[in-house]
């Protein structure tokens, strides 16, 4: 243990939520991801064994708890669980997608808000810290009582943008709570911003009110924390080539890609689908040669950087500026 690394020695460990993204990291750093089985038992339910001592040990536990969402939580839980019993000094889940964000408010009468949930469970299972990727909502930070870094692909994603179109660009959020991640893309890009004012009479379905903002004769970006159905950004690429948009491409950090979403992304007038790494792709039957469209960029060299600087004790800010 040196003066920089009170914590203890760095260890990585990952959860079968996104086992690419966590070799990913683990080469970015130049490690090795410490041992650890994952059985069942007859019933089905789960057990873990970690090969090695963590004792003493600064723990990084990548887990995204993405589809299979009810599985890949309760593997976070139980393996949280046992670093926490075999005296990790320290913790910290790094979730690169965190399932059930956006039940984060009450809507309607008598609603979860599971988002807040889960942050009690991963507490009380162990987690010290926790390391996301852009949540859905910035609050969501604050149903933690432990430390959060949220780190934000904003940066990987506008550089895809202007590797394209330079900085000839509007930045449009395809809804109005997604106004202030557009204007951050868009304060990267030297770009002006237009909003879209969408309702969604259901899950699968999305109305676009009114495109707020001048879109015409320019190339649209639509910049969006999630694509799950589809629905939000065919709407807007929509009525974005309505409006005179001559071109629209997507960003969006997390491809949830609920079935059918690839297929109606590529259906609609959208040039290009860009994601990152955050959950794996492809699931089940879904292939690249399946989606042309689609641009996947990697969140490894960003979540390593964090790690390093929050075992070492360094600014994790400092990566944004
Ligand atoms: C909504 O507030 C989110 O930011 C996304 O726009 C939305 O969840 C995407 O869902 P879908 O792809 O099903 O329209």
């Amino acid at each position: 243990m040196t003066d920089m690394n009170p914590y203890g020695e760095l260890m990585l460990l990952s959860g079968t939520g996104n086992p690419e993204l966590s070799d990913r990291i683990a080469r970015e750093m130049g490690m090795q991801l410490a041992e650890m089985e994952l059985t069942r038992f007859a019933d089905g339910e789960l057990d873990v064994k970690i090969a090695e001592s963590v004792r003493g040990h600064d723990v990084f536990l990548i887990q995204p708890t993405c589809h299979p969402v009810s599985e890949n939580l309760i593997e976070l839980f139980i393996i949280l669980d046992a670093l926490r019993r075999a005296s990790a000094s320290r913790i910290t889940a790094v979730i690169p997608y965190y399932g059930y964000q956006r039940k984060e408010k009450k809507t309607q009468p008598r609603d979860p808000i599971s988002a807040k949930l889960m942050a009690n469970i991963i507490e009380l299972a162990g987690a010290n810290r926790v390391i996301c990727v852009d949540l859905h909502a910035e609050a969501i930070q604050g149903f933690f009582d432990i430390p959060v870094d949220a780190l934000t692909a904003t940066k990987i994603l506008a550089r895809r943008v202007r590797e394209r179109h330079g900085h000839d660009v509007v930045v449009v959020s395809p809804d109005t709570g997604g106004a202030l991640r557009a204007r951050r893309m868009a304060r990267l890009l030297d770009a002006p911003i237009a909003v879209i004012d969408k309702r969604r009479p259901r899950d699968d379905t999305v109305e676009v009110v009114n495109v707020i903002g001048d879109v015409a004769g320019l190339k649209a970006v639509i910049v969006d924390d999630l694509i799950s159905t589809g629905s939000t950004l065919v709407g807007a690429a929509v009525a974005l080539r309505e409006k005179g948009a001559t071109g629209v491409d997507v960003v969006v950090t997390h491809g949830v890609f609920t079935d059918g979403a690839l297929q109606r992304l590529h259906e609609a007038p959208v040039d290009e689908i860009c994601v990152t790494d955050t959950i794996p792709f492809p699931v089940g039957s879904r292939s690249f040669d399946d989606a042309p469209k689609l641009r996947i960029l990697s969140v490894a060299p960003l979540i390593a950087e964090a790690i390093v600087r929050v075992h070492e004790g360094r600014s994790v800010s400092e990566l944004f500026r």
